[in-house]
């Protein structure tokens, strides 16, 4: 396993996080933990969960696996989804956040988040209100370090101008979806995040599966993740283009030349990715898991990586254009 320092921080992280939004719903306890301890087992130290995954599930059952190994491990979680039936129970508000902190401690069993994330931006709250009150979290010793996900490029430059102006903890990283599928990220935010240094951190780096060859062109399938999905991002309607089953068929092309799995190839492409810290990948089994996890110990050569970057990039667009095109030259 590789490790890579996240933003500007001194946190190593493996180059692979495993998420657990399945935790405690489509994976079972049983599972769910014996994965936690295969990662770790095979130097993944990087753990992602959220106060809403599961009903809260999930980060029980992060918290229990990783009891007997805490200090090994960086857990990432995340807060402002709608947790409580009262109009409070939601946002990025400082009393959502010192609410939020302290169930999510209570389920993970533990006196530390590493990583405490807001889980999508909260257009009511005052960007000051939520940074000052993740700052103290960090002073009180709660949380060590705080990132973002699901933000506009603004959003997250608006928020890193305020910690700068007011001395707060800044976002290390940015929780983003990102994949082969949806490069949406290179409009803004990937310059973004490489120019102020954000580790993104992309979440359904396989399309929730999609890119695991399991789907093929037609009517929308009757199993897997992208059969029940309705509306949401990883939804068959989304999914299944046109583009997305070109991309696909050049993921299943070069992993029969590298002899490894279209899953493999995809998430390898993607920790190669300039400006990318670690996918946050899913398994919804303990099959899976072993699948996904050797992408981590081979690498795509740089002509299969272009046939990659070519298949799947965004059309060129006004002013990103514009801008290349005056780009100054002395
Ligand atoms: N910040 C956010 O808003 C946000 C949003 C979504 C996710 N996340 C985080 O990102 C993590 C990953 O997201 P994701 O689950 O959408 O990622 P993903 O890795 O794109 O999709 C995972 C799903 O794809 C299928 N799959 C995975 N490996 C497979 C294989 N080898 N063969 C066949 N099918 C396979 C499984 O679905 P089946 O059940 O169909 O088998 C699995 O649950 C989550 O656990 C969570 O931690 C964050």
């Amino acid at each position: 396993m590789k490790y890579a320092y996240l933003g500007t921080s001194g946190l190593a992280v493996s180059k692979l996080c495993l998420g657990t939004m399945t935790f405690g719903g489509t994976t079972s306890e049983k599972d769910s933990m014996a994965m936690i301890h295969r990662f770790l087992d095979l130097g993944g130290n990087f753990i992602d969960t959220a106060d809403v995954y599961t009903g809260g599930q999930s980060e029980e059952i992060v918290g229990n696996s990783i009891r007997d190994r805490r200090s090994e491990v960086i857990l990432a979680s995340k807060v402002r989804m709608s947790t409580a039936g009262h109009v409070n129970g939601q946002g990025a508000s400082r009393k959502h956040i010192m609410d939020g902190i302290e169930a999510s401690l209570r389920r993970l069993g533990t006196d530390y988040i590493d990583l405490y994330q807001i889980h999508v931006w909260d257009q009511a709250t005052p960007v000051e209100e939520t940074l000052r009150a993740l700052d103290d979290l960090v002073t009180s010793g709660k949380v060590r370090y705080i990132g973002c996900s699901n933000y506009l490029s603004w959003q997250l430059m608006k928020s890193l101008a305020v910690s700068e102006m007011r001395g707060c903890a800044r976002y290390v990283s940015l929780q983003q979806q990102y994949s082969l599928l949806n490069r949406e990220a290179d409009r803004e935010m990937m310059s973004l995040c490489l120019e102020e240094n954000v580790g993104i951190i992309p979440w359904a780096p396989l399309g929730g599966g999609f890119l695991t060859n399991r789907y093929s062109r037609g009517p929308k399938p009757d199993q897997g993740r992208l059969s029940a999905a309705n509306g949401g991002e990883s939804s068959w309607e989304y999914r299944a283009t046109e583009k997305n089953f070109d991309i696909l068929e050049q993921v299943v092309k070069i992993s029969e030349e590298v002899n490894r799995t279209p899953s493999q190839v995809a998430l390898n492409w993607l920790m190669g990715h300039e400006g990318i810290t670690s996918p946050i990948f899913g398994a919804s089994t303990l099959e899976q898991f072993d699948e996904n996890i050797g992408a981590a110990d081979f690498e795509l050569d740089g002509e299969q990586r272009r046939h990659l970057d070519e298949v799947s990039c965004l059309p060129d667009e006004y002013p990103g254009r514009f801008i290349r095109k005056f780009k100054r030259q002395i």
